[in-house]
């Protein structure tokens, strides 16, 4: 009897062992299957294209008695009607979101009056600049609320197409986006003699691409449960405009393609697969132009193409799933997503486009012969190099003139990007092999994908300040906010790095 009893009670304990198992595991699994398939998103055949493109205007700019051209910037706080009726609040520079689109030339001086009209500091950081450390606008520059900035420099390298943001470090992400963040284009002798689609807003023509959620008037800057990258907008908008569409009149449309997303990764195509040419990448344009049907943008990026346009068609630009990572990683961190971005609409008779020169010109980028100095930097969330960025501490040391290859690793569990303040290096080789033909080109950020090993080549041809530290850092914002960002100091040979002097004001 006492046998039988403890046996049953025994058999009792092993269901309801087992039935809660068999519950908790339904649970987690089904939780799990619930957060699985709601990860990615799509608006792939939902968009209307219901307003046209929005074109940042160009710069107005004063010419001093030298030569400077000068222009001005205000950070300001306002809002947005995103969609009719709804306002958001929103930052911009010299209007409620995004900033106007700076323009000048090799060999000129600029100076920009930067004001800062916010109730919180910030910066202005010139993306893809080669300039002194002074003016760069990183978190050594900071802007006080109320304060201004008068950077000035001169332009001394190709055309190309750059962009300027904010950098007050731990704030950046937050920062962009609200709207802070403009093209600054570069023109020079070669890029105007060439016959390329020149005309800004009409067949030459800025695409700022954001990802965006709205949580009514406000945006939703929420990041996901299981997203490791940073933040991940369920749209997208380009220059501020929601399901844009851009009417064309010419041939041949040239598309400044910029990722100014603070985590997603795009991989822009057209919804019929028609292969385009990539001109330029970041730094400028490329030796010949490249015919392609995807072209991959990690946040800071950028791209030039010329696409074709049929007279009377309507063409869907769109970001398709990655080609690379693994399951989880796409899953969760936007690799698995689509977008229809923007919709080209052809005129019923188009202008003829002259054909697309064979040859752009001669690539000034660095010679891997040259090298006199070889760095290590492995890619982590809490660190480069196993540091988190810190103000006071110079990293680097470099010398001017010097010619240095960096190894890149991303042994990590997720993807990061790495951006070089100042110059614009080679890409050498990606895990041993030569890079695709969109990394050839002159670069200044570029993504490393888990499991990557990338080698670049950079030339620093100063000015020498050994107090004044330059940045490189991922450029998925919120690493970068959470010390994912090391400093380097270009000096003279033979001379010592100084101490970064913490945020001094202009
Ligand atoms: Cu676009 Cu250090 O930044
Ligand atoms: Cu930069
Ligand atoms: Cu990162």
């Amino acid at each position: 009897m006492e046998k039988n009893g403890a046996r049953r009670r025994l058999r009792r304990v092993l269901i309801t062992f087992a039935v809660v198992l068999a519950v908790l595991v339904t649970a987690v699994g089904s939780g799990f299957a619930w957060l699985w398939t709601r990860a990615d998103v799509s608006t792939v055949g939902k968009v209307r294209f219901s307003r046209p493109l929005a074109v940042p205007p160009l710069a107005e700019s004063t010419v001093e008695s030298d030569g400077t051209r000068v222009f001005d910037l205000r950070m300001q706080s306002g809002e947005t009607e995103f969609r009719a009726g709804v306002q958001t609040p929103t930052w911009g520079f010299n209007g409620n979101y995004l900033g106007p689109t700076l323009r000048a030339e090799r060999g000129e001086r600029v100076k920009v009056r930067v004001r800062n009209a916010l109730d919180e500091a910030s910066s202005v950081h010139w993306h893809g600049m080669h300039l002194p450390a002074t003016m760069d606008g990183g978190p050594h520059q900071m802007v006080a609320a109320g304060g201004e900035w008068t950077p000035h420099w001169k332009i001394d390298q190709p055309a190309a197409t750059l962009w300027y943001h904010p950098h007050p470090h731990g704030t950046t992400e937050d920062q962009v986006q609200r709207g802070l963040a403009g093209m600054f284009l570069l023109d020079d002798a070669r890029s105007k003699n060439l016959k390329l689609p020149a005309t800004y807003g009409v067949n030459d023509v800025p695409v700022i691409v954001q990802d965006v959620t709205f949580d009514g008037g406000r945006f939703d800057h929420d990041h996901a449960f299981l997203a490791n990258t940073g933040f991940l907008g369920k749209r997208t908008m380009v220059n501020g405009t929601l399901d844009p569409y851009l009417e064309v009149g010419d041939e041949l449309v040239r598309l400044r393609l910029l990722n100014a997303s603070t985590a997603r990764i795009y991989t822009f195509g057209f919804d019929d697969d028609r292969a385009f040419d990539l001109i330029g990448t970041d730094g400028g344009l490329l030796e010949k132009p490249a015919s392609m049907n995807r072209i991959q943008l990690s946040p800071g990026e950028r791209a030039e193409v010329v696409v074709r346009m049929r007279a009377g068609e309507r063409s869907v630009l769109r970001s398709y799933p990655w080609r690379e990572g693994g399951a989880w990683e796409k899953r969760f961190n936007g690799g698995d997503d689509s977008f229809d971005v923007m919709e080209l609409r052809a005129a019923q008779r188009l202008r003829p486009s002259p054909a697309l020169p064979a040859e752009l010109g001669r690539l000034e980028l660095p010679d891997v012969k040259d090298t006199t100095q070889g760095r290590f930097f492995d890619l982590r969330r809490s660190g480069i190099n196993g540091k988190p960025m810190a103000m006071n501490r110079i990293d680097d040391v470099v010398t001017r003139g010097a010619t240095e290859t960096w190894t890149l690793r991303n042994g990590g569990d997720m993807t990061h990007n790495f951006h070089v303040h100042d110059v614009q290096f080679r890409v050498l080789e990606v895990n041993g092999r030569e890079p695709e033909p969109a990394l050839r080109g002159r670069k200044d950020t570029v993504a490393v994908p888990m499991g990557t090993t990338m080698k670049i080549v950079l030339r620093f041809d100063g000015p020498a300040d050994p107090d004044t530290p330059y940045m490189y850092h991922c450029h998925l914002l919120d690493h970068e906010d959470h010390g994912m960002m090391g400093q380097f100091v270009v000096v003279e040979p033979g001379q010592q790095a100084g101490g970064p002097k913490t945020h001094k004001g202009h």
